[in-house]
């Protein structure tokens, strides 16, 4: 039988709450495809700063390491906004990014048939929204050098600066990964940049024309961010892949989820050629909503799927769970962040049950 090692981050805030959901699909799906799946639990963010006095741990990232696979809900609450920077339990994330050596992060936005009244835009602009933000992650200016803080003078002035830099291999490889994925999809990759004012989406630009030119299947174009954000609003079924840097993805991602209908819909993957990937869901720690058993555990639940299919290979056990998803939301039920007024509100634990009972 075949036995996989996975790490579990439950995190912070909600992050308990979606992750007891997966905890029990990984359950269900390991017996019915007959797989063993051993799964071993970390702290991670927040939590792990309250007991170890930092929020990535040398035992936390080891076990991450030397697993098959890396679950994670997610990290943060607005009490650690005073720490200092290294202490946060975000720069914990992008540390565990980093030294997994994550730099691609694959977040498929795909509205669900039955979530069409869902989104806020309407039915008519989202109905064929079926697009892949394909975002660089170890790059750009999250990791950029110099960054701080400086006092000018004695004045009470201060200088605040970051540095978004990339280099050529660093954009070679990522545009690989978008071209591998559009392949697999329409052939179209957008490329988003701010070329016409940054030196450094210059060389993005060029980088990636470069590359894409040689593939005679692939139909790229290129666009400016904030044309992309206007774009994403106005028609957003004209988008295939979206390839982007680092910051322009955070955002872009973030504001692609509302097409879904909620972020509380959105997973994505963190991976790279050679070692255990991070799968992970596009939102946070949701602090305003967290341990009242109402957050939606479904993106959870997708990054789940995307573990099983792309970091373990089980690719029956990554489309029962799609399946299971989408027969439950056709059947009416919803966490309140994606009442339409027409469906059945159920709680986090209540759509977990729904979702297991259906795999
Ligand atoms: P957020 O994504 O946590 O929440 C934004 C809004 O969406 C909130 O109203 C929240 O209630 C709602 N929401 C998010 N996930 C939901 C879900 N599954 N179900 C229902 N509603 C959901 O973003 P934020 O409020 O800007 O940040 C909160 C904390 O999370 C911060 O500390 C931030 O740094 C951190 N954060 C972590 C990650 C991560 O771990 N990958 C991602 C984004 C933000
Ligand atoms: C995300 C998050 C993270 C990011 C933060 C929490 C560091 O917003 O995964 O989208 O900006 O990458
Ligand atoms: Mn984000």
């Amino acid at each position: 039988m075949k036995n996989y090692k996975i790490v579990l981050l439950s995190g912070d805030g909600i992050g308990p709450e979606i992750s007891e959901v997966s905890k029990k699909i990984l359950k269900k799906v390991s017996i019915r495809f007959d797989f063993n799946i051993e799964i071993k639990e970390e702290l991670f963010g927040g939590i792990a700063y309250e007991k170890f006095g930092e929020p990535a741990p040398k035992k936390t990232l080891e076990s991450c390491k030397s697993s098959d696979a890396i679950l994670l809900a997610c990290v943060g609450d607005f009490k650690y906004d005073s720490l200092p920077r290294e202490l946060r339990p975000e720069t914990g994330l992008l540390k565990l990014r980093s030294e997994l050596g994550l730099f691609a992060n694959i977040r498929p936005v795909k509205i669900r048939d039955p979530l069409i009244n869902a989104s806020t835009l309407k039915k008519e602009i989202v109905k064929n929204v079926d697009l892949v933000v394909v975002r660089e992650l170890t790059g750009g200016i999250y990791f950029g050098e110099p960054r701080g803080i400086i006092e000018i003078d004695t004045s009470k002035d201060k200088r605040a600066f970051n540095t978004m830099s990339y280099r050529t291999s660093e954009i070679e490889r990522i545009t690989d990964v978008a071209i591998k994925i559009a392949k697999a999809r329409r052939n179209n990759i957008c490329s988003v940049d701010k070329a016409n004012v940054l030196e450094v989406s210059q060389l993005w630009r060029d980088t990636v024309s470069k590359l894409i030119n040689n593939e005679k299947q692939i139909n790229l174009t290129n666009m400016y961010v904030d044309n992309a954000a206007m774009q994403l609003v106005k028609d957003p079924s004209q988008f295939d892949v979206i390839l982007t840097n680092n910051l322009f993805g955070d955002i872009l991602s973030d504001l692609s989820a509302m097409l879904t209908g909620s972020i509380g819909m959105l997973p994505s993957a963190s991976i790279n050629n050679y070692g255990p990937g991070v799968f992970e869901p596009v939102h946070g720690s949701a602090p305003d909503i967290a341990g009242k058993n109402i957050a939606n555990p479904i993106a959870m639940a997708l990054s789940t799927a995307m573990m099983l299919e792309i970091g373990l290979n089980e690719f029956n056990s990554s489309e029962i769970i799609e399946t299971a998803i989408d027969k439950v939301l056709s059947e009416g039920f919803r966490t309140p962040d994606l009442d339409d007024g027409e469906s059945k509100i159920i709680s986090c634990s209540e759509m977990g049950e729904k979702i297991i009972n259906e795999i």
